[in-house]
């Protein structure tokens, strides 16, 4: 029966192993990094700011964050800017506001209560919650056993496709394509965003374009799940909670039955 188990288990293994490697040549998302992995990682401030720039100088051309306020850039789990800078960054973008000009609406300089605006081009998806909508990792055969051990691979696929470029086009029904490694299909319809050195950082960062394609996937896994933190801080004090409930229980349990389990004892031995 153990021979049976073992041979089973390792099989299973086996079979795992071998189905993740092939899921992983197909996919060709980088396994990148970041910070924030793991029961005890948290958003690096700094690298936040630094991602805001990318998105701010580059990516905001083309993409929205409609789902994003401004003045939750000044989140001290998030970006933690000080709210002078924020209420300066809003004021770069311009909202409609329907309430001026005695209900005609005008258009004013955005305040930290508004939201980014939409992507400014068509075709081209909104970032707010993109890093949790892709998952990277797959797998296999829909077990899920890859993302267990890696986590979904949101912000690792974003990476990727910022990295993925060959340099490769194709005209397509009068549209031009790019082939990308990490962009299911192959070949995407956005230009390559990044080229290195797009942007000069304050810290003096490395602005190479893996650098900046993790710094900008970093501040958009923020800001698809901006209480990241809160929530693995929430999940630590439950299990210490339930590990103390646990041990109570088990020392009550322990109480309880111990008449009983004396006076069965001693009827044994007399
Ligand atoms: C010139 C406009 C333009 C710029 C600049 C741009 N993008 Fe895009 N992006 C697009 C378009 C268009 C698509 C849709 C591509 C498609 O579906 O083939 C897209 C798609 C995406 C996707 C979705 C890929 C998917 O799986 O569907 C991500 C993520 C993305 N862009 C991130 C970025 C980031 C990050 C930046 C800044 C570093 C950036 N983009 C800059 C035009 C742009």
């Amino acid at each position: 029966m153990l021979k049976a188990i073992t041979i089973s288990a390792a099989l299973a293994l086996g079979l795992t192993a071998g189905a993740v490697q092939a899921a992983e040549s197909e996919s060709h998302v980088v396994d990148y990094d970041f910070s924030f992995e793991g029961p005890f990682g948290t958003y690096d401030s700094m690298q936040l700011q630094r991602g805001l720039q990318v998105y701010t100088e580059v990516c905001s051309a083309c993409h929205g964050l409609r789902y994003v306020a401004f003045r939750s850039l000044a989140e001290d789990s998030g970006p933690n800017l000080p709210a002078d800078q924020v209420r300066a960054y809003a004021e770069f973008y311009e909202v409609w506001d329907p309430d001026l000009f005695d209900g005609e609406g005008d258009f004013r300089p955005a305040k930290p209560t508004d939201h980014f605006p939409e992507s400014a081009m068509n075709n081209a998806p909104d970032l707010s919650l993109m890093a949790k909508a892709r998952a990277g990792f797959h797998g296999p055969y829909g077990l899920g056993i890859n993302q267990f051990f890696r986590g979904i691979g949101g912000p690792e696929y974003l990476a990727s496709v910022l990295t993925g470029y060959t340099g490769e086009t194709r005209e397509e029904a009068g549209a031009v394509l790019y082939e990308n490694t990490a962009f299911p299909g192959g070949w995407i319809a956005m230009p390559p965003p990044l080229y290195g050195d797009d942007v000069t950082y304050a810290d003096g960062a490395p602005a190479d374009v893996e650098s900046l394609s993790k710094d900008v996937s970093a501040f958009l896994m923020w800001t698809a799940e901006p209480k990241m933190m809160a929530r693995k801080q929430a999940g630590f004090v439950g299990v210490m909670m339930l590990t103390v409930l646990a041990v109570l229980l088990y020392l009550t349990n322990k109480r309880i039955w111990a008449p009983l389990k004396h006076r069965t004892k001693e009827g044994d031995t007399a």
